[in-house]
């Protein structure tokens, strides 16, 4: 079922994700050359204390951590690790969901650190993946179908010549992280439920500069991409409206 949130529901996660957007926004500031993901994990852990936010992935299944920080051609959900330093260049992920008073907001951003030679490349992977989301949003709004979202997203990927990840998607949010609907990045427009205003959705492409084709590494979390190029992924919680997408974690 997917729920319809009501004003008191809806001002919680606005809150949520106005909070959450200030420390994943305020992580650019930070120097990540030589920081390890664990170290990173840890600043996270600590700002989301400060806010009152509740780390939603931290005791999520076997998850331990408050944040996914992924890195180059892993794609989501890497798992933070002492051992993995950032270097010049790196493109890591970074992925949050916290819920504050019960209500959840979910938000993921890219950060490159340094200069690498390819500087270029990972910036132009980087920016569509943000444009591909803000393709799927345009198409979040009520009186819409599921799939508009999806198929805006696939075909701004394909377009730039670029792979959607096809096993992970993004998905419904409220109190809980994930809810339902389960929002694909690739798809058939005109298909799927009726959108509606009051319904929140969390959308994030996972993009490839390679192929699409993605394996979970035998930590049993980290998703990696099989011919090992690099991937982008960013993340948005959006309440639908009657006059369109309103994102939470922009504000
Ligand atoms: N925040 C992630 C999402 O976008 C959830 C990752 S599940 C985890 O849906 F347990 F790995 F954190
Ligand atoms: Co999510």
């Amino acid at each position: 079922m997917i729920t319809i949130k009501n004003k008191a529901a809806i001002s919680k996660m606005t809150v949520a994700g106005k909070l959450l957007s200030e420390i994943l926004t305020d992580l650019k500031n930070v120097e990540m050359l030589g920081k390890s993901s664990a170290d990173l994990d840890r600043i996270i852990e600590l700002e989301l204390k400060k806010r009152n936010l509740v780390s939603r992935t931290k005791g999520y299944m076997t998850y331990r951590h408050s944040s996914c920080i992924s890195v180059n051609d892993e794609v989501v959900h890497g798992v933070p690790s002492e051992k993995r330093t950032f270097q010049n260049g790196d493109l890591v992920k970074v992925d949050v969901c916290a819920s504050w008073n019960g209500y959840c907001a979910d938000m993921a951003r890219c950060f490159v650190v340094g200069q690498g030679e390819r500087l270029a490349q990972i910036e132009k992977l980087v920016s569509v993946a943000e444009q591909a989301l803000f393709a799927g949003a345009s198409m979040a709004k009520a009186g819409g179908r599921l799939s508009d979202i999806s198929a805006a997203v696939q075909q701004k990927v394909e377009a730039a010549g670029y792979g959607v990840v096809r096993d992970f998607a993004g998905h419904g949010i409220g109190k809980s992280m994930h809810e339902e609907p389960e929002v694909l990045n690739y798809g058939k427009a005109g298909q799927g439920p009726y959108l509606q205003a009051g319904m929140t959705i969390a959308i994030e492409p996972m993009i490839t500069e390679g192929d699409y084709h993605v394996y979970v590494d035998k930590d049993g979390w980290t998703v990696k991409t099989v011919d090992q190029s690099w991937a982008a992924h960013v993340e948005d919680t959006i309440l639908i409206t009657n006059n369109g997408p309103v994102f939470l974690t922009r504000q």
